[in-house]
């Protein structure tokens, strides 16, 4: 049942190879202390970074920079963010990089203005920010998370082995996304694939609970064919606009609570994914990769007609004198054929996970409801060997 629910999205999206020309106009909205943040080097090498300076030196801008933001952000690099954004007064974030940079200048502008310890206060008490909130644009350059147009944030504690990611409410919202599909160009073909499998599977999460016939399942069908067909022909040419284009969009609306609406959600294949991540630092679409399968051959009998439906309707398997468990197996193998297409990683131990840090990341995996089955403590352990 679709239900109750209120849904207002404030991020403004600008699209297309134009789209940094409308970022001039969006600074006069804010005020002139400018936080540039972006990761490890890859928008100087692109020129992107020179071409941005430009416009923030044009709007008369004073900019402070934050570069190093590192895939996975951690906690300790967070707190060097608060430091320089409280020294130089910061009104306002833009962060230009991947999910990674967008997750990051998100978990700094509700940590800026905030007595408490950040990480005590929104990763292990999960409360809703009461400080004033620093707004945040960003220059999208890896599609993937949908960190664009959505409240999450993830961050790593290394000290404590925990990657934990808060999903804020609108008011942390960038309140303005801008996507070039161009940008996303330059990225390795490994990381392209990781963002594909990252938006694949935000849909999955989502769609693989209830048995309800719902207009989000709808959506995320269209969205999974628009994303497989967009990733086949990206994956032979990444250097093909159009599917750049759509892989990019899609990668929006696969997490910007679109499709969430009337489902329950327990994101699980991300709560493993997280655990392997926080142990391996690994790419986060590959951790997910890694452990999607075993997970969804586990939890497909307690599925089963969504298995079915995800079979037919996303990877067209006849199902023509089959029983449902062959169709939804065949819609399962379709997709592995897919995933080893794309060339992702299967296996977590490729990802550097050891037998001995097995229970470890079984600790680390927060056990959530709301899908088909809530999982047990041996499952995730047993889900974690079949991953290896
Ligand atoms: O740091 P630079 O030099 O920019 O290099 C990055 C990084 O090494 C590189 N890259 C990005 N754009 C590029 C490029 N290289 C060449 N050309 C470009 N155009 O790619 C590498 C990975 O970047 P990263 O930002 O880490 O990747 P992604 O976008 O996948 O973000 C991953 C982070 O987002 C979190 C993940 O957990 C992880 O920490 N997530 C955020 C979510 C959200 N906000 O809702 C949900 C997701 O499920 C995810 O958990
Ligand atoms: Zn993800």
């Amino acid at each position: 049942m679709l239900g109750n629910f209120s849904y207002h999205n404030p991020t403004k999206l600008y699209f297309g190879e134009d789209s940094l020309n409308y970022l001039k106009d969006e600074f006069k909205n804010y005020g002139e202390n400018v936080l540039l943040i972006y990761g490890g080097g890859s928008i100087k090498k692109s020129g992107l970074y020179d071409e941005i300076t430009a416009i923030l030196k044009d709007s008369g801008k004073n900019v402070a920079e934050l570069s190093g933001v590192m895939p996975n952000p951690t906690l300790e690099k967070l707190y060097e963010g608060i430091k320089i954004a409280r020294e130089n007064n910061s009104e306002l974030i833009l962060a230009v990089g991947g999910g990674s940079v967008c997750d990051y200048a998100k978990a700094v502008s509700v940590s800026v203005n905030c007595d408490d310890d950040p990480w005590q206060k929104y990763y292990i008490r999960f409360e809703e920010p009461d400080c004033k909130i620093i707004p945040v644009g960003c220059v999208l350059t890896m599609a993937g998370t949908g960190s664009e147009m959505n409240g999450g944030a993830v961050i790593t504690n290394h000290e404590t082995k925990l990657k934990i990611g808060h999903v804020f409410g609108d008011e942390v919202m960038p309140k303005f996304s801008i996507l070039n599909p161009k940008y996303t160009m330059t990225l390795p073909k490994y990381q392209m694939a990781a963002g594909i499998y990252d938006i694949m599977n935000h849909i999955c999460e989502q769609y693989f609970s209830g048995e309800d016939d719902n207009t989000s399942d709808y959506i995320s069908e269209a969205l999974m064919k628009s994303l497989i067909h967009a990733s086949r022909i990206a994956n032979k040419n990444p250097q093909d606009y159009e599917a750049r284009s759509n892989i990019m969009w899609t990668a929006t609306w696969a997490l910007n609570t679109l499709v969430a609406k009337g489902k329950t959600t327990d994101w699980m294949v991300h709560m493993l994914g997280q655990a392997v991540g926080a142990y391996t630092d690994a790419t986060h679409g590959m951790t997910l990769a890694a452990v999607s399968l075993p997970y969804y051959r586990f939890i497909m009998p307690y599925g089963l007609k969504k298995f079915v439906r995800f079979a037919t309707e996303v990877w067209n398997v006849n199902p023509d004198g089959k029983t449902d468990e062959q169709i939804a197996e065949e819609g399962l193998a379709a997709m592995e054929n897919w995933m080893k297409e794309l060339e992702l990683v299967m296996k977590i131990s490729e990802l550097g996970a050891t037998d001995e840090m097995i229970d470890g990341i079984a600790d680390g995996t927060l056990i959530m409801d709301g899908g088909y089955k809530v999982l047990t403590r041996d499952e995730i352990v047993q889900i974690l060997k079949e991953s290896m």
